[in-house]
């Protein structure tokens, strides 16, 4: 299994604009379907900066954040005590999550578990499942094979879902695993899927336009 490795939070800087500082659109839905849902315990797999740590407790939720990254964990907390939010925090590795057998009510890991290779992939789903309470949820998102960074790029190959990211940045020489439809299905047989999304978003850079295809996975523990 690859070894794992966090962002480099240490270049990337933040203001108000930034996105690592804004939630995404699927987590108020989210937000909206877990409160109804009466969910409590919420865990941010792979917080980063903690725009979704924020968000949920300030909406009542009691918010573990994790994630490998001591700089993310570091940042995620000054942010919480500057909005006087009380949260729990964990530095680690996702193969080998710190919270007890089904002790998790919602998991939202978004743009996170891709972060290995298939086998680190099945172990991630595994502790997924191990944490999750019956009936508890996890959104994920997962990186498509549809997309240039796996179709087009000529980035070390670690297994055939998998490849190593090569451009600078923050993600530099992290391991990025793809799926298709047919793997999403397999990889979360054992529990219920309740949406498969397959979303591709445009930016712009140097006055190029570019494209990334993401799976957005929702499951629920049966
Ligand atoms: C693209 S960022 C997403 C951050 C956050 N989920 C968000 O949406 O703002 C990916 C995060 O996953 C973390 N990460 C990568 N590999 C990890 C691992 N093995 N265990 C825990 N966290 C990991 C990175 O350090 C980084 O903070």
């Amino acid at each position: 299994m690859i070894e794992s490795k966090g962002w480099n939070w240490k270049i990337v800087k933040e203001d108000k604009e930034c996105i690592w500082k804004n939630p995404s659109i699927e987590s108020y839905y989210l937000l909206n379907r877990w409160k109804n849902q009466g969910k409590k315990e919420f865990l941010d797999l792979g917080c980063g900066l903690g725009r979704h740590s924020i968000l949920f407790a300030k909406n009542g939720f009691n918010v573990y954040c994790f994630d490998i990254s001591e700089e993310a964990i570091k940042r995620t907390k000054a942010w919480a005590e500057e909005e006087k939010l009380e949260l729990n925090y964990n530095v680690g590795d996702m193969l080998n999550l710190p919270y007890k057998d089904e002790s998790i009510d919602a998991i939202l890991c978004r743009n996170v578990i891709s972060h290995t290779d298939t086998e680190g992939m099945k172990k991630v789903i595994k502790e997924i499942k191990r944490v999750l309470k019956k009936d508890g949820e996890c959104y994920l998102t997962l990186g498509s094979k549809s997309t240039w960074g796996f179709k087009e790029t000529d980035w070390p190959m670690i297994d055939e879902n998998t490849k190593l990211k090569m451009e600078e940045g923050p993600e530099y020489k992290t391991p990025h695993f793809y799926v298709d439809y047919e793997l999403v299905k397999k990889l979360f047989s054992e529990f219920k899927i309740e949406l498969i999304k397959h979303i591709e978003e445009f930016y712009e850079n140097n006055n190029k336009t570019y494209s990334s295809y993401h799976y957005h996975v929702l499951i629920k523990k049966n």
